[in-house]
């Protein structure tokens, strides 16, 4: 009897989920079943190959090694010899990479797979995975085979890979970890969490990236886990020596991605799992939110102060409170009676509107929404059919299944009557998905998952992803074809493709200014570039120098947004008073200025899959000890900037890397490869530009478009030697840009003792509106005596601030400074 209740007891324990984190290692004598024991690979008995793949068995369980590219290459486990269906929600669909050439080699002891810049070995005696480069440098090796457990509770199995960790290795990626920049030493867990306040090294967060990238002995390689089941990471935490990945279901699918550089290997990546497309001009511009801005007469007056107070600013947003009891694409209309004309008045002063949507639908059958889902079966069901309920900010909830290509097709429509309001934006939230009380849903529903059919242990990760794909989608059609502007809290590999991030509910404190800063280059390394905080902080109350300080820091963030919850005191510009207002106005100035250099930066993303935040220790990968100084990063190719990060701070030490830097406020310019100390007054901080490089600004407007640019300035920074810069111009709405409608121009500054040439060439098809340029010499060494343009001299002439320029054809060649 006794032994039945315990059996009972042990049953019923087996299906609460809490149990099944710590369930499969139990080896239970009083079920008599047999021990869930590891499972590893044996040696590989035969191999098939087909096309770029090769698939090994032991006799029961198979490997699939496939060469993607000379510097990918995918490896997969089926632990009973089939493999599940290849479908990825991370890859992007147009997949267009091919090695160039690649064999196997068998010898004595091992399978050796080469491409013309990597050799995968396949140990024999146990199916050991190793990269190397093709000069015998092991960048990559398995510790022990890949192995396996079943997961009793589910089917499947929970999968493992385990890797040797050397001492120097460090560990970079993994999306919006709120960890120090080296991953090392830390144990973290992929499963999309709605985490108000979240703390430092608090985890899971609200995304899943589960992208890493190694750096040993200076070289870089990243690995890509593939899988969206829940999903945990060792980076040599529990042993000092191996680093394990592991999840609770599906495959072992992962991507090794050669280097050595790790720009080398985020491009790669990228090449994967997509960019982001070119964002329009606005939406980089700065945008102003909180919970929330109601009724109209409060958005408008908000409004009205910045025009007033000439504080640039292109976006203002409606929280969850513009809808009708929080029931989705409905307004307010006691709050906002004419919502259309209310967004056409901001339109006309320049603001564009960017509206809240969750993925909770009220339970209310006189609500279309709810009624055409009901109507259509669009809504997710349990594992025993019944549907999938749970509270959120409308009550009770269902929640559409956005992993059905046809939920995802009506959701899009539904944006129809905002759009034809004249909304410009939509901010996806609460799509971990969150469930007030419970979290999240039970792991038994079921989701359709592109046919492919899964429970919500596979889906849960990629639900957020597929919604916010369904509002891109959306908004592309309803929008005629002009770029969408998406926001999503909750993401997958390979989101950037449909939308910008933010990092959710962080807190008015210092320390998560600094968290902020570790969040966003992890985030733009792992593939989400146009990412940005809650400037000043979602919960609690910053003061005017904390607020300023994280404004400061916003200038550099790709997404530059002020958001607070609905309980803080006001958040504007000015809402902490005369002084404060006076910096943060001149910083989003600032950000303006910079303009067309942020937008250049965000097509080296788009085209040539650059992240746009590079942590410094990318910037020289031989030095890792930089890893120290992990809140200074690189904003685009040529700027780099050290936040300040400590109320009062007067100064502060900042490294530069090799090559010479100009301090921007006064063009003082400071050696790299060495430290500095750095004024840094409330009213600057340390931004500093590379020497040799040309920065296109714009004069400041209140909002994109606002003014024409009759002539591009473009400041141009002597260095020694040979620099490359880029400046990207297009009209900033539609994907011409895809039919190369835009102007993409070189320029390469070459500096010697007594000369300065530049030379520019283009690309592409758009013309701008404007036909000069006018040049900023800056930090010329020898005393300029004449200056050339395609062989004609040109004069300088002095600006209304007294500073010296030249103007010249935008069409030029050869600019010669001698
Ligand atoms: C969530 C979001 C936050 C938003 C709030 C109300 O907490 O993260 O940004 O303001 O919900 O919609």
């Amino acid at each position: 009897m006794a032994e039945l209740d315990k059996k009972e007891e042990l049953a019923s324990e087996i299906l609460t989920e809490e149990s099944l984190d710590n369930i499969h290692h139990v080896n239970n004598p009083v079920l008599d079943v047999p021990a869930i024991e590891k499972k590893y690979l044996g040696t590989p008995t035969s191999y098939v190959k087909d096309s770029n793949r090769f698939i090994f068995t032991d006799g029961k369980a198979s490997v699939e090694i496939k060469v993607f590219s000379d510097e990918i290459i995918r490896v997969r486990l089926a632990p009973q010899g089939s493999f599940l269906d290849d479908f990825s929600y991370a890859i992007k669909k147009d997949l267009d990479i091919h090695p160039t050439s690649f064999s196997l080699e068998e010898t004595a002891d091992a399978y050796l797979l080469k491409t013309s810049l990597v050799v995968c070995r396949l140990q024999k005696a146990d199916f050991r995975v190793a990269f190397e480069d093709v000069q015998g440098k092991v960048f990559n090796e398995d510790h022990k085979p890949m192995h396996w457990e079943e997961n009793v509770d589910y089917g499947g199995y929970y999968v493992y890979c385990t890797k040797t960790t050397p001492d120097d290795e460090v560990f970079f990626g993994l999306g919006d970890k709120s960890s120090n920049l080296n991953l090392r030493g830390r144990r973290f867990s992929n499963w999309n969490s709605d985490t108000y306040g979240f703390a430092f090294n608090q985890d899971p967060l609200y995304k899943t990236i589960p992208f890493y990238i190694g750096v040993t002995a200076g070289d870089a390689y990243g690995i890509f886990f593939d899988n969206t089941f829940k999903t945990y990471f060792d980076f040599a935490a529990e042993e000092n020596d191996k680093t394990s990945y592991w999840s609770e279901g599906g495959e072992m699918q992962y991507y090794y991605i050669h280097g050595p550089q790790m720009m080398d290997v985020v491009k790669r990546y990228h090449e994967l799992t997509g960019t982001h497309f070119m964002p329009p001009l606005w939406a980089i511009g700065y945008h102003q939110c909180r919970w929330s801005y109601y009724p109209e007469s409060n958005v408008r007056e908000i409004a009205k102060q910045f025009r007033k107070r000439q504080i640039p600013c292109d976006a203002l947003y409606l929280d969850i409170d513009y809808m009708d009891g929080y029931r989705c694409f409905t307004w307010n209309k006691r709050y906002f009676p004419d919502p259309k004309k209310m967004i056409a008045d901001l339109a006309a002063d320049g603001f564009k509107t960017v509206v809240m949507i969750d993925p909770g639908i009220k339970v209310d059958e006189d609500y279309w929404v709810f009624q055409e889902g009901k109507e259509n079966k669009y809504f997710c069901r349990r594992g025993d059919d019944y549907f999938m309920e749970g509270y959120v900010w409308p009550g009770r909830c269902q929640f559409p299944d956005y992993t059905n290509p046809k939920v995802r097709e009506w959701w899009g429509t539904l944006y129809r009557g905002l759009v034809e309001d004249g909304v410009a934006g939509v901010w996806n939230d609460m799509n971990e998905p969150a469930v007030f009380g419970r979290g999240t849903f039970p792991g038994d529903v079921r989701h359709h998952y592109e046919g492919y059919r899964g429970s919500h242990r596979k889906a849960h990760n990629i639900y957020g992803m597929q919604m916010v794909r369904s509002t891109y989608d959306g908004l592309k059609k309803l929008q005629r074809n002009k770029r969408p502007f998406t926001i999503t809290r909750a993401a997958y590999a390979g989101t950037q493709r449909y939308s910008s991030v933010w990092t959710g509910d962080n807190i008015a404190t210092w320390e998560h200014l600094r968290i902020g800063i570790l969040q966003l280059q992890r985030l733009s390394v792992s593939g989400l570039s146009f990412c940005g905080t809650d400037i000043g902080g979602f919960t609690g109350e910053p003061d005017g120098e904390l607020y300023t300080r994280w404004m400061q820091f916003g200038v550099f963030s790709p997404f530059m947004r002020v958001h607070s919850a609905g309980d803080t005191r006001d958040r504007e510009p000015w809402s902490f008073g005369p002084e404060w207002e006076a910096i943060c106005k001149s910083f989003i100035e600032l950000r303006y200025k910079l303009l067309p250099y942020i937008y250049s930066a965000f097509w080296r993303q788009h085209k040539y899959r650059e992240p746009i935040l590079r942590p410094i220790a990318m910037l020289e990968q031989k030095k890792m000890q930089n890893l120290q100084r992990e809140e200074e990063f690189a904003f685009g190719h040529h700027i780099l900037v050290s936040p300040v990060l400590n109320p009062g701070q007067q100064s502060k030490i900042v490294y530069l890397p090799e090559g010479d830097w100009y301090y921007y406020f006064d063009n003082t310019i400071y050696a790299g490869g060495k430290e500095h100390q750095i004024d840094t007054p409330l009213e600057k901080m340390p931004i500093f530009v590379r020497a040799g490089s040309v920065i296109p600004e714009y004069p400041v407007m209140q909002y994109t478009g606002e003014k024409n640019i009759d002539c591009l300035r473009l400041n141009v920074y002597y260095g020694e030697g040979r620099q490359d810069s880029d400046v990207y111009i297009d009209h900033g709405e539609t994907f011409a840009y895809e039919q190369s409608v835009y102007s993409e121009k070189h320029f390469i500054v070459e500096g010697g003792k007594q000369s300065l040439i530049v030379t520019q060439n283009q690309e592409g098809l758009y013309n701008e509106r404007f036909d000069t340029y006018k040049i900023y010499l800056i930090g010329v060494p020898f005393d300029v005596n004449k200056i050339e343009v395609d062989g004609v001299i040109v004069h300088i002439t002095m600006d209304e601030d007294n500073s010296p320029y030249f103007s010249v054809e935008k069409e030029f060649r050869k600019l010669t400074i001698g």
